[in-house]
């Protein structure tokens, strides 16, 4: 485990990380969220984990789980990077054939491809899928990326930079205004601006002060907090310690359900 004492230490993280994730020829991105895990991809994943180290091509082809990418109804599913081939409702028999064929030929494996269900058309590419195309993925779009147990993966994709810049370059009244300007708002439902919310604790007497995710999510089927939570934790941990910075909070504590184990492991 590294320490971190200045922006330009995590610089050179990043970096080393960027360079690490490079060496290898594939990225196979293999939904293990909620949904997925309940669709079977824990037997997939293990089956893929098997293959490769049995081909031995563990050193070349790197096997990223992650968080949910929002497209449950689809899982087991996979994104192959860094062609972006897109394969659903996988099952452990499917394994050596994506290895031998695409993994280390680059064919295309058409029964696995999603079908779209308005002209039938087989998509190959993630990012030309109608579900992804329509969206701007500014909270989950991450998920794929990170593999939430790795605070490696986190800094590899740019995170914890905004805690250091805000830490070696900002004053706690500049980085509420900063929020308030951005327009950031909760989003349980009722919108509350973050930025006046900030205000109000940082100009509120009293000591000490705490900073509380609250992820309960009581709306029945809604998953949105349990996504980022499984999916992204290290954002979370990055936004309290701001907002903590921001209000003179010194404390946090992050409120998240039983019935989410894979979160609370997370
Ligand atoms: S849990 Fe895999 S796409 Fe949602």
């Amino acid at each position: 485990m590294n320490t971190i004492t200045s922006i330009e230490d995590l610089k050179k993280l990043t970096e080393k990380q960027k360079k690490e994730n490079s060496k290898y020829n594939k990225i196979v991105t293999l939904c293990a969220g909620t949904g997925c895990c309940a669709s079977g991809c824990l037997s997939v994943l293990s089956s893929l984990r098997n293959e490769l180290k049995h081909k031995k091509l563990t050193k070349k082809i790197k096997i990223r789980t992650t968080g949910c990418h929002g497209f449950c109804e689809q899982g087991p599913l996979m994104v192959i990077e860094p062609e972006n081939v897109f394969y659903c409702h996988l099952k452990p028999e499917d394994i050596p054939e994506i290895i031998s064929k695409t993994l280390l030929n680059d064919k295309i494996i058409e029964r696995l491809l999603y079908a779209d269900p308005a002209s039938g058309k087989k998509i190959i590419h993630e990012k030309d899928i109608p579900f992804y195309k329509a969206q701007d993925r500014a909270v989950l779009g991450q998920n794929k990326l990170v593999d939430p147990c790795s605070i490696n993966d986190y800094i590899a994709n740019g995170g914890y930079s905004a805690l250091i810049k805000i830490l070696t370059s900002m004053k706690p009244d500049e980085v509420i205004k900063e929020i308030k300007k951005s327009g950031l708002r909760g989003r349980g439902g009722g919108g509350f601006p973050t930025g006046r919310k900030w205000e109000f604790c940082r100009g509120a007497s009293g000591k000490p002060k705490y900073v509380i995710c609250n992820a309960d999510e009581g709306d029945p089927g809604a998953y949105m907090d349990r996504s980022v939570l499984e999916g992204n934790p290290h954002a979370i941990i990055e936004g309290m310690l701001i907002g903590a910075y921001a209000i003179g909070a010194e404390h946090g504590y992050i409120y998240v359900r039983n019935e989410y184990p894979l979160a609370v492991e997370h």
